[in-house]
């Protein structure tokens, strides 16, 4: 009979968040791993307990919380938020992870060219590099504007769209995608996902393709209002969506870039999801009919 311990565990950051929690879901759809979810809020991880689940307490900002909820992990996926300190949050549990022996790491990243310069996706690169040089096995995952942003952060508001990217084509994925891409690297045993760079980005669109596309799905026209990246900092800087500052300049800096052309390949596909899941990705249209009933509520 094989032991429950036998099952490789996987320790998933950022469970609470839009990308980690369906990455729980889709490890929950077989039994072949362990599951341990984190939270950074004591009574949020006794909550998850009483449900019946493996929560321990993590604060990636608090580096003595790291070696209790990583003891006998052997796949962690490291997610960390909107914030500058993912340097330090990810070099300090890389190392952690070093010293409890972890035998693989998947990292939620960006849709980079190497030599980028936007300061948001250097610092991804920089951890990536980190987690190349601690010697644990990894894979990179690396998505392009996820298609959940269109219920958060770019959302429908009466019956209008805007993007600061002006009406530029860039690449979106869809976050059961990504979820699924990730699931399917830390449930394998082998090591064929070993060493990979995966690209996320499955299909390319415009503001205007975009609004063509949900106006048709949820039956009302939608229009697109162009924006242009002064506007998001303009709403940043008012408090009027909150973001830690060097996020802030950053995204800023983006989509000046992706207009300017110098992450002109941010409008690009490169899709890898049917390579590790051997299933088609979502297209925008399958998204926004999956999501019709909060798209409208958003709205
Ligand atoms: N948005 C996009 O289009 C896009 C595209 C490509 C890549 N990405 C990448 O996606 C990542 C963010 O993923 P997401 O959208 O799932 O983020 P999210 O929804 O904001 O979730 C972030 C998660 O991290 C947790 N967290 C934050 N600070 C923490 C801390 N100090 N200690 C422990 N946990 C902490 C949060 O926990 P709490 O619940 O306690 O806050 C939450 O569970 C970023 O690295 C970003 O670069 C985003």
């Amino acid at each position: 009979m094989t032991s429950n311990n036998t099952k490789p565990l996987v320790l998933v950051l950022g469970s609470t968040g839009q990308v980690g929690k369906l990455v729980v879901e889709a490890l929950k759809q077989t039994s072949d791993v362990r599951i341990r979810v984190t939270s950074r809020k004591l009574e949020q991880v006794e909550t998850l307990r009483q449900q019946g689940q493996d929560a321990v307490y993590l604060d990636l900002d608090d580096p003595r919380t790291f070696a209790i909820a990583l003891h006998g992990v052997d796949k962690l996926f490291l997610v960390t938020g909107y914030t500058v300190a993912m340097l330090a949050q990810s070099k300090t549990i890389v190392d952690a992870a070093k010293k409890a022996g972890v035998k693989h790491i998947v990292h939620l990243g960006i849709f980079a060219q190497w030599d980028c310069t936007d300061p948001h996706f250097v610092w991804h690169q920089l951890i990536e590099r980190y987690i190349e040089a601690s010697g644990i096995a990894w894979t990179h995952l690396h998505p392009n504007v996820f298609m959940e942003n269109l219920l958060g952060f770019l959302p429908i508001e009466n019956d209008r769209l805007s993007m600061f990217w002006d009406n530029q084509r860039v690449g979106w994925v869809a976050l059961k995608d990504v979820a699924a891409v990730a699931a399917t690297i830390l449930r394998e045993a082998s090591d064929r996902f070993t060493g990979k760079d995966y690209w996320l980005s499955t299909e390319v669109l415009n503001g205007e393709e975009i609004v063509a596309i949900l106006s048709d799905v949820l039956g009302r026209k939608i229009d697109y209002v162009v924006k242009q990246p002064e506007d998001l900092q303009a709403l940043m800087t008012s408090g009027a969506i909150p973001v830690e500052t060097n996020y802030a300049e950053a995204s800023v800096e983006f989509m000046r870039q992706v207009i300017d052309g110098r992450m002109g390949y941010i409008g690009s596909v490169r899709d890898d999801v049917p390579f590790v899941t051997g299933k088609p990705s979502t297209s925008l249209r399958e998204w926004a009919i999956a999501h019709k009933e909060s798209l409208l509520l958003s709205n």
